[in-house]
């Protein structure tokens, strides 16, 4: 069964793919379609003093570079922004680190994100939605990303690494602070806008990433000679190897776990809100799946794919590399744009349609591929599924009554305001 759904456009064919404001207009899907038709490998200028980059638009081809970490490292910086030897050291995570450094590192993480580990957590995420979509529903007229997205992510990745419950409003608004630095809805450092120089050693170059930092420190303080029995304490005893994660390590580690674990899962939900309140088929079919239908674990990759939060990753050459007939130097930039491989007529069947069953949907939204694939994706599989689920079994209807907002960045992609009334079911 098939929907088409309207794929929230800045119909913009020549759009400035570097511009935070090109991205609050919507996603330019005819730009990237055209890149992807016409230059795949496309040689892109920056106007703010960056060297420039090519913009690998293709799903094939991202997964070629995304699996390539040799030649199109992560250790030069994985944002478009450029930074100095000691910015990039001082904010350094282990996503800026290749092989076999990277490997070492994402072992000792791994053990707390593996898929079995994480589906013990479904009971307590079904718990903490239903509080917060009660509170919703009861409001009837609610902005749904920021009374259920919003509030969701932190509150469940609290519980699983082992924040409390009353902190994750503070970390949400400190993450939001971080990683939407592009947007003055969420901070007043904004990047593009004013001089951010004095905080260039912090992630985001956001002073909200100190108080990150702090609260970081600490959390592991807590449990430096008492185990809580979460996946900090789980993170900070040494692996099967010996190995130990220093502080440095830790302390980043945190401040990564904030800015991936929150917002990306926060859009996706917002997407997948968009979506259902504005097709009656999307609804009907979830609403009368029951929760181990098939059609959810189709239906959430679905999401995921639809609304393809992270747009993009960098990474640097490290040797000359020719792509689509174009001579990629060594020590040039290469942006992989995931949500334009999302939408890659050449790999999906009917990209701009929604498909709740869509078989084998290999989507890339995770950076799955190479060896950074997202470290949070069954989590946030579950989050997504298990929300959608619950905020369902409340609702006999949800409609969308104002214009939703986008995100002001070129990195993430979010509807940052979705107006609806939900009647209780
Ligand atoms: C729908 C939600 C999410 C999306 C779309 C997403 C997307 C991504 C992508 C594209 C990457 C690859 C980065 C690269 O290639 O350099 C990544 C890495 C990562 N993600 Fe997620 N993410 C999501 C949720 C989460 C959650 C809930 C966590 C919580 C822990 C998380 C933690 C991480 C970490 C730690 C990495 C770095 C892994 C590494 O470098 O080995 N993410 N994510």
């Amino acid at each position: 069964m098939i929907k088409t759904v309207s794929p929230n456009n800045n119909d913009d064919i020549n759009a400035d793919i570097t511009s935070h404001d090109t991205f609050e207009k919507g996603f330019p899907h005819k730009a990237f379609k055209r890149m992807r038709d016409e230059d795949p490998c496309a040689w892109i200028d920056e106007t703010d003093g960056g060297s420039g980059f090519w913009s690998v638009t293709r799903y094939k081809d991202i997964k070629e570079v995304n699996g390539l970490p040799k030649i199109f490292s992560s250790a030069q910086g994985i944002r478009l922004e450029e930074q100095s030897k000691e910015e990039f050291e001082a904010r350094k995570t282990f996503q800026e680190t290749d092989p076999p450094v990277h490997t070492r590192q994402r072992m000792m993480f791994h053990r707390g994100f593996t898929r079995k580990l994480i589906s013990t957590y479904e009971p307590m995420i079904r718990d903490i939605c239903n509080d917060i979509i009660n509170e919703a529903v009861d409001l009837g007229e609610v902005d749904a990303t920021k009374e259920i997205a919003r509030k969701l992510p932190m509150r469940m990745l609290g519980r699983v690494v082992g924040t409390p419950d009353e902190d994750a409003e503070w970390l949400v608004s400190r993450g939001d602070s971080m990683i939407a630095n592009s947007d003055p809805d969420f901070t007043d450092y904004v990047i593009d806008k004013v001089d951010t120089d004095e905080y260039r050693f912090l992630p985001f170059r956001s002073p909200a990433g100190k108080e990150i930092y702090d609260y970081g420190e600490k959390q592991k303080r807590l449990r430096e000679d008492h185990d809580m029995g979460d996946v900090m304490s789980m993170l900070l005893q040494p692996n099967k190897q010996g190995d130990k994660i220093s502080d440095l390590e830790f302390k980043n580690f945190f401040a990564l776990m904030v800015a991936a674990g929150n917002d990306t899962t926060r859009y996706s939900m917002a997407f997948s809100m968009h979506a259902i309140a504005n097709n009656p088929y999307i609804f009907d079919c979830l609403k009368s799946a029951p929760d181990d239908a098939p059609v959810w674990a189709s239906a959430t990759e679905e999401f995921i794919r639809w609304a393809s939060p992270t747009m993009h990753f960098r990474r640097t050459a490290t040797e000359d590399y020719k792509l689509h007939g174009k001579q990629i130097r060594e020590g040039d930039k290469v942006v992989i744009w995931f949500t334009s491989g999302n939408y890659d007529e050449r790999k999906f069947s009917n990209p701009f349609s929604l498909i709740l069953e869509r078989e084998n949907n290999q989507h890339i939204a995770f950076g799955q591929g190479g060896p950074h694939a997202c470290l949070g994706m069954w989590l946030a599989r579950l989050e997504v599924r298990v929300a959608m689920q619950e905020l369902l079994k409340r609702v006999s209807k949800i409609e969308q009554i104002g214009p939703e907002k986008y995100l002001r960045s070129n990195f993430i992609r979010g509807i940052k305001n979705l107006p609806v009334k939900l009647t209780s079911a």
